[in-house]
C-alpha cells in the first residue's frame, strides 16, 4: 500500500488542469467519495497498528495535496476569466468575416431586371420542366423542327405519351403568361435553360436566358426597336451602336436578330467580334399570330413584339470572360472577383 499511495502521489502532481472541466473530473477521480482516496481510507482501516501510523500520514499528505491541486485550479482557472474551450483576450481585434459575393450571372441579371422593370416590365416565372407544347407546339414549332430531336433537347421520362423536356428556352414562359394572363401584357421573364450541348468555352448544356414580351392593341416593330435602344443604352452606355438583321424562329414574324457594336474594341476588330466589329446579342421579332391564337389571344385585335438573350452572353461582354464554363465551375479565384453591387 506504501508504495501505491507513492505512486499516486507523482501522479497528482504530474496531473495538469486547465479548465472547469478538468478540475471536475480530477474531483470525481481523486476526492469524491467513490474516488481513489475514499478506496484507500477504507483499505487503510485494514492495516495492521504498525503499518498504519506510517500510512496514515502518507495518506493524509495525498489527500493534502489533491485538495491543494484543486483549490489552486480552481482559482486560476477563475482568475483567467475562463469561458469556453480558451481563453480569450477581449482587447484582440475581431476576427475577420469574409463576405460572400454575388455570382456574375445573379449581378446581371438583377441589372437586366431592373433596366425592364423601371418602363413598366413584370417579371414572371415558369418551370423548368415543360411539356412539348409549351416549348415547342404552342409558339408554332412544326412536328419535324430539328430542335424537338433527341441531339438538342433533353427529355424526361414521364411514364406515360406524354412528352417532357428541360426547356430548351424561356420562351416558354410568354405561352404561360399568355394564357393566364389579358392584354396588355408587358414581362420579361429570366430563367435557366437546358440544350444538349457539347461543352466548351463558347457553349454549356445549361445557361441563362431573359425572355421580353409585350402584347397590346397597336404594338409595332418600332415599339420593340425603341425599347430595344433603351436596354442597350442602359446596360452599356450611349455610345453603343445597334443593328438588327434579318432572322427566323417559328415564333416570330417577322423576325431579327440585333447585335451591338462591340464593345471591347469599340467596332474596329477584335477576336471577339471575330473582326467583325459587331456581336450578337439576341433574337426578336413580332409574335406570330398563330401563337397569339394558341394561346387565347385574338390576333386580329392584338399584336405583340417579344425577344430573347441569354444572359451569360451579355455577362461574357461586361466582364470580359472568355469562357463560359467559368461560371460553372465554383471556383473561388474567379468568383470572389465579382464583390460589387451593380
Ligand atoms: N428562344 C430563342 C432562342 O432560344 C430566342 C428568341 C428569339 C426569343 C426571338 C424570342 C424571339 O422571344 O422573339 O434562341
Amino acid at each position: 500500500m506504501e508504495s501505491k499511495v507513492k505512486e499516486l502521489v507523482a501522479e497528482v502532481e504530474s496531473v495538469s488542469i486547465a479548465n472547469p472541466d478538468q478540475a471536475e473530473q480530477f474531483r470525481l477521480k481523486y476526492l469524491s467519495k467513490k474516488g481513489i482516496l475514499a478506496e484507500l481510507f477504507e483499505e487503510f482501516k485494514t492495516l495492521v497498528p504498525e503499518q498504519r501510523k506510517l500510512v496514515g500520514k502518507q495518506l493524509n499528505e495525498l489527500k493534502q495535496l489533491a485538495e491543494k491541486k484543486l483549490n489552486e485550479a480552481k482559482e486560476s482557472v477563475a482568475q483567467n476569466g475562463y469561458s469556453g474551450e480558451k481563453n480569450i483576450d477581449l482587447s484582440l481585434p475581431a476576427e475577420h468575416a469574409e463576405l460572400g459575393s454575388r455570382h456574375p450571372i445573379s449581378l446581371v441579371r438583377a441589372s437586366i431586371t431592373d433596366i425592364f422593370t423601371k418602363i413598366g416590365f413584370t417579371i414572371s416565372e415558369g418551370p423548368e420542366i415543360e411539356d412539348d407544347w409549351h416549348n415547342f407546339g404552342a409558339l408554332n414549332f412544326p412536328e419535324d423542327h430539328p430542335a424537338r430531336d433527341m441531339q438538342d433537347t433533353f427529355f424526361v421520362e414521364s411514364g406515360n405519351d406524354e412528352k417532357w423536356l428541360l426547356r430548351t428556352h424561356t420562351s416558354s414562359v410568354q405561352v404561360r403568361v399568355m394564357k393566364n394572363q389579358k392584354p396588355p401584357i408587358r414581362t420579361i421573364s429570366p430563367g435557366r435553360v437546358y440544350r444538349n450541348e457539347t461543352i466548351s468555352a463558347r457553349a454549356h448544356c445549361q445557361f441563362h436566358q431573359v425572355e421580353g414580351l409585350y402584347v397590346d392593341e397597336g404594338v409595332s416593330f418600332a415599339n420593340l426597336k425603341q425599347t430595344l435602344y433603351y436596354f442597350v443604352h442602359e446596360m452599356f452606355g450611349e455610345d453603343i451602336q445597334i443593328r438588327f438583321r434579318p432572322s427566323f424562329f417559328p415564333f416570330t414574324e417577322p423576325s431579327a436578330e440585333m447585335d451591338i457594336s462591340c464593345i471591347i474594341c469599340g467596332g474596329k476588330g477584335c477576336p471577339v467580334c471575330k473582326q467583325s466589329g459587331w456581336v450578337e446579342i439576341l433574337g426578336c421579332g413580332m409574335v406570330h399570330p398563330n401563337v397569339l391564337e394558341n394561346c387565347g389571344i385574338d390576333s386580329k385585335k392584338y399584336t405583340g413584339y417579344a425577344f430573347g438573350m441569354g444572359i451569360e452572353r451579355i455577362t461574357m461582354l461586361r466582364y470580359q470572360i472568355k469562357d463560359l464554363r467559368m461560371f460553372f465551375e465554383n471556383d473561388m479565384r474567379f468568383l470572389s472577383q465579382f464583390k460589387s453591387v451593380l
